[in-house]
C-alpha cells in the first residue's frame, strides 16, 4: 500500500531544493550555463556530503536568474507536492538567491512567486505560505539584510523567518539581531538546528533565537533533559527523516530518533527538505515510516494535526485546511 493519496501537510521544504534536476538542466540549456558536473549519469544531482551538497545546490541556483524562473519553479514544485497528496505547504524562500538581498528586486521575485502560488491553488488545490530564510554561511550581516526583506514583505503569504545553511558556522547568538527584528515585526520563527550540530547547538538556538519550531532538531535526542525541555516548551520539530538518512546525518531509518522524540512527548512533523536531492517525496516519507515503524493512518493523522497547529498561517487558512483534512483523511 502507498500513502500517495493520503492528505498531508508539509512545513519544511526549501523551494530551490525542490527543483527537479530536469528543470534546472532546462534552464541551464536556455541560458548557456555549463553545470553538467552537478549531475550524475542518471541525471540526478551528484554530491559527496553535506558541504558538497550545499555547493551543488548553489550551483543549481545560478540557473535561476529572474522572477519568471521562480514563477516556473513554484509551479513545478507545487504540482509535484500536490501529486503526493500535500494540501498545505510551507516553503523556505531565500532573498540571497533572488536579487542578493536587494529589497526592490526581492519584491519583484516575490510578486512572481505569489502569483504562481495563487495559480497552483486554483489548478492543483494546494495552499502555500513562505518563510523567508537567511543562509547561515553568508554571515550575520547578510542575515540582517534578509531579515529586512522579511519585515518589509510580511503579510498573507510571507508569514515566517528562519535560517538554513551550514549549521556549524558561527553560533546562533550571532544571528539574534535578525531574529529579534523578524519576531518583533510579527513573523513566526523557525531555525535549522541539530541536523549537524549537537544538543548544545539546539539549546543555544532555543535560548538565543527563541524559535517556535526547529528544522530537524534530531541531535537533541542525544540529551534527554533537552528532549524533555523541548517537549515541555511545546517546540515543534520539522523532522526530515529521508533527508537525514540520505545525507548520513543518521545511519538508517531504523536508527532515526523520530520515534524516541515522539514517544517522549515532543511534537514532531515530517517533511522532505529538498526532495529531488534526496530521492524522496512526501509519499515515500510516509511509506517508509509505515514500513520501518509500523505507523498507520492514526499516526499520520496525529502528524497532520501537529503540523496544522504549528503551521505559520492565519486562523481562516487553518480552518479551511482543517475542513479539507477532515473530508479527505
Ligand atoms: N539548505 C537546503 N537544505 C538544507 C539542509 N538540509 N540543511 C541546511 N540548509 C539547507
Ligand atoms: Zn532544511
Amino acid at each position: 500500500m502507498s500513502y500517495r493519496s493520503y492528505p498531508k501537510l508539509e512545513l519544511h521544504l526549501h523551494l530551490e531544493g525542490g527543483a527537479p534536476p530536469a528543470f534546472i538542466r532546462g534552464l541551464a540549456k536556455e541560458k548557456g550555463i555549463d553545470i553538467h558536473k552537478i549531475f550524475d549519469e542518471q541525471g540526478g544531482y551528484a554530491y559527496r556530503d553535506f558541504d558538497h551538497f550545499l555547493r551543488v545546490y548553489e550551483a543549481a541556483c545560478t540557473t535561476l536568474q529572474g522572477p519568471e524562473d521562480f514563477r516556473r519553479l513554484v509551479l513545478a514544485v507545487l504540482e509535484e507536492s500536490a501529486a503526493n497528496g500535500v494540501i498545505y505547504l510551507e516553503t523556505f524562500l531565500s532573498p540571497d538567491f533572488c536579487g542578493g538581498g536587494d529589497l526592490e528586486a526581492w519584491r519583484d521575485y516575490l510578486g512572481a512567486m505569489t502569483d504562481a502560488a495563487a495559480q497552483a491553488e486554483r489548478d492543483f488545490g494546494i495552499t502555500l505560505k513562505g518563510i523567508i530564510t537567511c543562509i547561515r554561511h553568508n554571515g550575520p550581516e547578510q542575515a540582517k539584510t534578509v531579515a529586512r526583506c522579511a519585515v518589509e514583505t510580511k503579510g498573507d503569504f510571507i508569514t515566517g523567518f528562519g535560517m538554513a545553511g551550514a549549521e556549524l558556522m558561527g553560533r546562533p547568538g550571532d544571528f539574534a539581531y535578525s531574529f529579534d527584528m523578524a519576531r518583533e515585526a510579527g513573523l513566526r520563527i523557525t531555525c535549522h538546528a541539530g541536523e549537524w550540530g549537537g544538543p548544545d547547538m539546539v539549546a543555544d538556538t532555543i535560548r538565543d533565537l527563541r524559535p517556535e519550531r526547529i528544522g530537524h532538531g534530531i541531535n537533541a535526542a542525544k540529551d534527554l533533559a533537552l528532549v524533555d525541555q523541548i517537549a515541555e516548551q511545546g517546540i515543534v520539530l520539522e523532522v526530515c527523516p529521508g533527508s537525514n538518512v540520505f545525507l548520513n546525518a543518521v545511519e538508517s531509518w531504523e536508527k532515526h530518533p523520530i520515534r524516541l522524540l515522539r514517544d517522549r512527548g515532543v511534537k514532531v512533523t515530517v517533511s522532505t527538505d529538498d526532495p529531488p536531492f534526496f530521492h524522496t517525496t512526501m509519499t515515500r516519507e510516509y511509506d517508509m515510516m509505515a514500513e520501518n515503524y509500523g505507523w498507520d493512518e492514526a499516526d499520520f493523522a496525529e502528524l497532520n494535526k501537529t503540523a496544522l497547529e504549528a503551521a505559520f498561517c492565519d486562523a481562516a487558512t487553518r480552518e479551511r485546511i482543517a475542513k479539507k483534512l477532515e473530508a479527505a483523511q
